[in-house]
């Protein structure tokens, strides 16, 4: 018998079916030859919310939630965020090595010249209200795009995908930015070929009548590590998103919307705009205890705490708070920041959250840096999706080229009512 294997023993009829194992787990497949009898459909697994499902074989993210480890393409993310720009990271991520000088020329020149929106879908954002959520907005434009660029569905083309790639990794600053300034009613400013990536994002939000902007080197760099540190997450909600709705051969743009909605959620994307409305509901530092017994008793959650995977303190938290310390360095500090250092040391004491291994997560100490930069909280979110989109399209090209993926279409268990007639006891109505 095979060593890596499982035997199963159906208890219904006696048989005992041998299932291999595959890099430690089962193909779930493989349940399905145990039958009751030739009628029977098979063995299912039943996992809802994928709790130990693996959807996949990926090569781009490994995450060890016991240990705390995050690495991209095999890098621990402590020396990505050191020592590596964001735009280094995308084609770490995108291409599986991180680039020799020639191609991070070549890679930086072609999203530097694709970071323009045309006109008309600039002009599309006059149709919002002057308060829609940027999240909003960001969606609905990135959707847009699908039209602007028929081609793209064309997502069986290696050259195509590429030419998306780079089109999305280079219009999502521009399109978070004009969303937010929509909502300022200010003037959209046009992307700056001499500006670097995260300088660019920061010249089209902040930029008013000076002739030229100049970004704070320190802010530039922190939210180029923020972007590293938010690029990709595995197998999360709106990956699985990306994943899914690419699976159907919907365009890049389209898939990337979808992606985008789920990460506008408050249990993933926006928990950290969540973070802030619930720092300022705290109010003050001797408010905490009664706010975290109330949510002992189940008012609500510790927005930024907590993680699907990490059951240990989340990696990204640890290089957060370290880089908070630089901005505040120039901004001044957040006032906020007392109050969450103060939470996080009471609630990593109490005994409610060491038993259910809640830690700070990504989100927890990200808005407060936000905030002290100049962003609105409403803005957090579209703040995610901007790198995120470099990990989703990463996802999504692995997942085009795997020979083993099909149209996502998962399986469910029927528990409705069985078949019956319909009676005509009810009067017609005709309208
Ligand atoms: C991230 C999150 C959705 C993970 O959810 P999950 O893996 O399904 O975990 P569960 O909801 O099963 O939580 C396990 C237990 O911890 C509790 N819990 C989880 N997160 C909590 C939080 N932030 N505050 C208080 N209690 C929390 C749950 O109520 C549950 O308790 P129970 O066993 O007594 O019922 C969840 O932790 C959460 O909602 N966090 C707040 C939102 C957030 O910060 N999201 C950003 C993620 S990067």
């Amino acid at each position: 018998m095979n060593k890596e294997s499982l035997t199963i023993t159906d208890n219904r009829t006696g048989v005992a079916y041998e299932v291999p194992l595959f890099k430690g787990n089962i193909r779930a497949r493989d349940l399905k030859q145990i039958r009751r009898d030739p009628e029977d459909f098979g063995v299912m697994s039943y996992d809802p919310a994928f709790l130990n499902t693996a959807s996949c074989q990926s090569k781009v993210t490994f995450i060890d939630g016991d240990q705390g480890i995050l690495r991209y393409r095999g890098y621990p993310i402590e020396q990505l965020a050191e020592r590596c720009t964001f735009l280094e990271v995308a084609y770490l991520l995108i291409f599986g090595e991180l680039p020799d000088s020639e191609q991070l020329r070549e890679w930086v020149n072609a999203i530097t010249h694709h970071t323009m929106i045309p006109e008309y879908t600039k002009k599309g954002l006059e149709g919002f209200r002057h308060d829609a959520h940027p999240m909003g907005m960001l969606i609905s434009t990135v959707a847009a795009l699908s039209t602007v660029y028929p081609e793209a569905k064309n997502v069986i083309d290696p050259e195509v995908r590429r030419l998306q790639i780079i089109r999305l990794i280079a219009k999502m600053p521009t399109l978070a930015a004009y969303a937010y300034r929509h909502s300022l009613g200010y003037p959209y400013i046009y992307p700056d070929n001499d500006l670097n990536y995260a300088e660019n994002f920061l010249n089209m939000m902040w930029k008013m009548v000076e002739p030229k902007y100049v970004a704070n080197p320190v802010l530039a760099r922190a939210l180029d590590i923020l972007f590293i540190l938010h690029a990709d997450h595995e197998q999360n909600c709106s990956t699985n998103t990306m994943r899914c709705i690419g699976s159907a051969q919907t365009d890049p743009y389209l898939s990337v919307a979808g992606a985008a909605s789920a990460l506008s959620g408050p249990l993933h994307g926006r928990a950290n705009e969540e973070v802030l409305h619930m720092l300022d509901e705290i109010g003050s530092k001797d408010r905490i205890p009664a706010f975290v017994k109330g949510v002992k008793e189940g008012h609500g959650k510790l927005m930024g705490f907590g993680h699907r995977v990490y059951k240990n303190y989340d990696p990204r938290a640890r290089i957060i708070k370290w880089t908070a310390e630089k901005v505040f360095e120039v901004t001044g500090r957040n006032p906020k920041l007392d109050i969450a250092l103060e939470l996080e040391r009471i609630a990593l004491e109490d005994e409610y959250f060491i038993q259910r291994k809640l830690y700070p997560n990504v989100d927890f100490y990200s808005g407060i840096i936000y905030q002290a930069m100049g962003f609105k909280p409403e803005m957090f979110t579209v703040l995610f999706a901007i790198p995120r989109t470099a990990g989703w399209l990463a996802q999504w090209e692995e997942m085009i080229r795997d020979p083993e993926q099909k149209i996502a279409r998962p399986r469910q268990v029927y528990v409705g009512n069985g078949v019956r007639e319909v009676v005509q006891t009810r009067e017609k109505v005709t309208r």
